[in-house]
């Protein structure tokens, strides 16, 4: 396993050699649970493929991702979007300034009737659990209306498998301690699943968990 720190590197080359055109089948998945238009903050959002698809379909959507590559090739996918608002920001997660940032971004705060989501595809594992921990303190303290978590994520039953991109920090989470988790902060787990077969990626079909939770509103 290399160093969280030194990932960083690693997450700038890998955008500059790699493409996702398409969105996740995470992404189809969750969007069919969205009630439309929702404010979707996704953090970890990579080359941008699935906050481009949410926001093709109507979603305003903030996302963040501490790799300025990834942010480059994101705003070029949003350049020719016609659909809902979408602004992507470079930012660390483990910057508290950065996290409130985006929680408080007026398109997410401002919502009326909009339901607020939170987004963390393929992102989680690439974090320590402190970074999990704040940022799900942040959304806590900053989305007091509550929202809605989509989370996948690679299980600890993955931690053994081949992997297609090779070595770098990963965190192999436990689904039943992330529930754990989840529930002793107050979320309502509305759906929860791992198993193979999920988001296959070239020779690679990772162990994964998805949860969507709904963590209670505050005010
Ligand atoms: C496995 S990739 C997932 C990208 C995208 N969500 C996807 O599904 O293709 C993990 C992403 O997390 C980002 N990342 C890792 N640590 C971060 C941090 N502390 N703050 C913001 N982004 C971070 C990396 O730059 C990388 O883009």
């Amino acid at each position: 396993m290399s160093n969280y720190r030194d990932d960083a590197a690693h997450w700038e080359q890998f955008y500059r050699t790699h493409e996702f055109p398409r969105e996740s089948s995470f992404a189809r998945f969750v969007a069919g649970r969205l009630a439309m238009p929702t404010s979707l903050v996704e953090l970890g959002c990579g080359g941008g493929q699935d906050s481009a698809f949410f926001a093709a379909l109507g979603h305003h959507v903030v996302a963040m991702d501490r790799s300025a590559a990834g942010v480059d090739k994101a705003r070029a996918k949003a350049l020719t979007l016609k659909g809902g608002p979408i602004r992507f920001v470079v930012g660390d997660a483990d910057d508290d300034a950065a996290l409130a940032s985006v929680f408080t971004d007026p398109d997410v705060r401002e919502h009326g009737a909009r339901p607020v989501a939170l987004y963390v595809r393929f992102f989680l594992h690439a974090v320590p659990q402190a970074t999990e921990d704040a940022i799900l303190d942040a959304a806590q303290r900053d989305l007091d209306g509550g929202f809605t978590l989509a989370a996948e994520f690679r299980t600890d039953k993955d931690a053994a498998l081949p992997k297609a991109e090779g070595v770098h920090f990963r965190r192999f989470i436990a689904t039943q301690d992330f529930a754990a988790r989840l529930r002793a902060r107050g979320f309502a787990i509305e759906h929860l699943e791992e198993g193979f077969g999920l988001s296959p990626y070239e020779d690679e079909d990772p162990h994964l968990c998805r949860v969507i939770a709904r963590a209670p509103a505050r005010r």
